[in-house]
């Protein structure tokens, strides 16, 4: 009788904890989804469709390997943006040798946009070669008719070839450089570069797009933000009206300024840029910048964040990678955040965090825990 007890009690406490919903963001501790598994999506990017949040991001296996792409971009989905279900694999790497997303090649940060000539979503990531380490510096995209996927790959390009930046002075239009006769980031090889050398050594093959993100205007214009001319200066590209393609429209922002992890978002007039310095899986100082166009001019506001010395030189431990304009609540933004933990891939978490606007800044601050008002 006495065990009966202890067992219903035992069961009853299990199937509270299993349908506990969440109703607050806990930075950077373990997310559980609708299965109770830690959110595999990593490198996130996110879409309201549907009165539905959907996140895509990288699924990481374990260990250190676990960082290529073995798997594929996982897709989960919400009402409240606290509790997930996972919605399976989006993009699969595929077991064929002769196909470009092969297990083992490189898939992050991927993102997600409707596209509402084609009826169609669209995936844009940045993708590595298998076995080139992060030499391809390419971009992917891949299709559905339905959010979830699965998505069908279609190609990976070194974007914009043969053409010049539209921001890029006439005068330096000329092709060739001393690059090649120095070391790698010497200081000669550092004053070529400043010059625009690797943009001119990438003009005939197409440009380098490693950390990207991808942004919508108002007006159905996507753009697409990378990292190029070897992280040192951000290349933000038109799209063509079906998102499949780029424009011959593109600019450098915030020239030699080496950003990665950018992510754009609009509010009111104003278009701002989250991003991070370069080093690797270890966190940075987080950068923030504006313009009135996706294009730019791009002006440098500095550090978002605030706290103590540590935290805000490490973005508190994380890396950018989207922001999320919440729906239906004025001014209400999400920065949303890795904390990378590459021996052990599959472990790293999610640092979610309220941005606030302090003389139209944007600003950061660490909580433990919250909810959105
Ligand atoms: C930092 C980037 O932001 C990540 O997406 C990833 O490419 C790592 N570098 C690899 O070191």
């Amino acid at each position: 009788m006495k065990f009966n007890y202890i067992l219903i009690l035992f069961s009853s406490l299990i199937i509270y904890s299993c349908d506990k919903s969440e109703e607050t963001f806990k930075p950077g501790q373990l997310w559980l989804d609708n299965n109770g598994v830690h959110i595999n999506a990593h490198g996130g990017g996110f879409l309201f469709s549907n009165d539905t949040y959907y996140w895509f991001g990288e699924h990481k296996t374990e260990g250190e390997a676990g960082n290529k792409a073995n798997v594929g971009v996982h897709c989960y989905s919400s009402k409240d943006l606290y509790n997930w279900k996972d919605e399976g694999i989006a993009l699969s790497v595929s077991e064929n040798t002769s196909s470009l997303i092969v297990k083992g090649c490189i898939i992050e940060r991927p993102k997600v946009i409707y596209n509402t000539k084609n009826k169609q979503f669209v995936m844009w990531f940045h993708h590595e070669l298998k076995g080139k380490g992060y030499n391809a510096a390419m971009t992917g995209v891949a299709v559905s008719d339905k959010i979830t996927g699965p998505y069908s790959y279609i190609k990976s390009v070194n974007p914009n070839k043969g053409i010049w930046p539209m921001n890029y002075p006439d005068s330096l239009k000329i092709l060739g450089s001393n690059l090649g006769k120095f070391k790698k980031w010497s200081k000669e090889w550092n004053k070529e570069m400043e010059k625009g050398a690797i943009l001119k050594r990438d003009f005939e093959r197409g440009q380098m797009a490693r950390d990207m993100a991808l942004f919508v205007d108002d007006d159905g214009t996507a753009y697409h933000i990378h990292s190029s001319e070897e992280n040192t200066t951000l290349h933000i590209a038109e799209l063509t009206d079906d998102y499949l393609d780029f424009t011959d429209k593109y600019v450098r922002a915030l020239p030699n300024k080496s950003n990665e992890a950018p992510a754009i978002f609009k509010r009111g007039d104003n278009y701002f840029m989250l991003s991070s310095g370069l080093s690797g899986w270890k966190p940075n100082a987080a950068r923030s910048a504006i313009a009135n166009h996706p294009l730019g001019p791009w002006k440098e506001l500095g550090n978002p964040c605030r706290g103590t010395k540590e935290a805000i030189n490490k973005t508190f431990y994380s890396q950018s990678t989207y922001i999320l304009p919440v729906q239906g609540k004025q001014d209400s933004y999400i920065f949303m955040a890795d904390r990378w933990t590459p021996e052990n891939a599959i472990d790293g978490s999610y640092i979610w965090l309220p941005i606030e606007f302090e003389n139209n800044k944007p600003i950061i601050k660490w909580i433990d825990e919250w909810s959105i008002k």
